[in-house]
């Protein structure tokens, strides 16, 4: 157990068991905001809109091995452990809580966690077994915690989703919030992978918003075609030679199921890779 001022730092579940109950207890409410660390503005939103919603905070880093692919950036993915307890700390937050592998994952651990179909497309299609790893980890966060509101970002739009359906489908007692995508001010979303960027790179990151941008204009002109929206995009990616599409994909924003005409909510959604870095960003627009 460690303090940054009013926060305090614990590992063991048993602590977090016993902070939370103690704050049951006494009628306070509880938030929630799971992280990999690497905290940047995006994260801190969530903070501050948890922090205006319920009494108390709680705040996870853990950089869950399950998550991440046999070739992805599982060992480089940043750990700055000072810093994110700093930043945190300033934010307001009152319990952070930074498990171990071992807890989470003890050798016999043999349960997982899957949400069919919305966990196999999109992100899901591209990372095998990603989404088996969030939503095994979050519940397994969710039954220590066990908060009143649970905080994700929307720049996460299939995470949100199937998390949704997992909350939903397990019958679990917490309500999910999204808070909005924070952006830098040319447009390209915060992620804890922009820092793998190099100038050139970055300065062409700004790609994936600039074709969602595109995107919007297109739907608030009255386009409806999802391949021609899908289109827009990849011609705006056109002019950024660094940037190699992974997927352009316009969806249903419930289903996730691909969308000939938009006639209800749509997720844009796009994935590319610049450089070493894999950055994801969408935009959701309801006629
Ligand atoms: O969005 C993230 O940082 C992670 O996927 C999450 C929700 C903390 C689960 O590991």
């Amino acid at each position: 157990l460690s303090r940054n001022g009013a926060m305090v730092t614990v590992r063991p579940i048993a602590a977090v068991r016993h902070a939370v109950s103690r704050w049951r207890r006494g009628g306070h409410s509880v938030a929630f905001v799971p992280t990999m660390g690497a905290i940047h503005a995006g994260h801190l939103s969530l903070v501050a809109r948890a922090r205006r919603g319920s009494d108390r905070v709680v705040v996870s880093i853990f950089v869950n091995p399950l998550q991440f692919g046999p070739h992805e950036d599982f060992r480089r993915y940043p750990r700055p452990v000072t810093r994110d307890r700093a930043l945190l700390a300033d934010a307001g937050v009152d319990l952070l809580w930074t498990p171990d592998t071992e807890t989470l994952y003890p050798a016999d651990d043999r349960t997982r966690v899957r949400v069919m179909g919305l966990g196999d497309v999109l992100e899901g299609a591209s990372r095998p077994g990603h989404f088996e790893g969030v939503t095994t980890v979050v519940a397994k966060l969710l039954a220590v915690v066990r908060p009143d509101v649970l905080w994700l970002g929307q720049k996460d739009a299939q995470q949100a989703r199937v998390l949704e359906q997992m909350v939903k489908d397990l019958d679990l007692e917490v309500e999910l919030r999204r808070g909005p995508t924070v952006r830098e001010p040319d447009g390209l979303a915060l992620s804890s992978r922009n820092g793998y960027l190099s100038r050139d790179e970055r300065r062409q990151a700004v790609a994936l918003s600039r074709g969602l941008t595109e995107a919007r204009r297109r739907l608030m002109a009255g386009e409806r075609s999802g391949a021609k929206i899908g289109a827009a995009i990849r011609r705006v990616w056109r002019e950024y030679p660094l940037v190699r599409e992974d997927y352009v994909a316009v969806v249903d924003a419930d289903t996730l199921e691909p969308v000939i005409r938009v006639r209800k909510r749509v997720l844009v959604a796009v994935a590319a890779r610049v450089g070493a870095a894999r950055l994801i960003d969408n935009i959701e627009w309801e006629p």
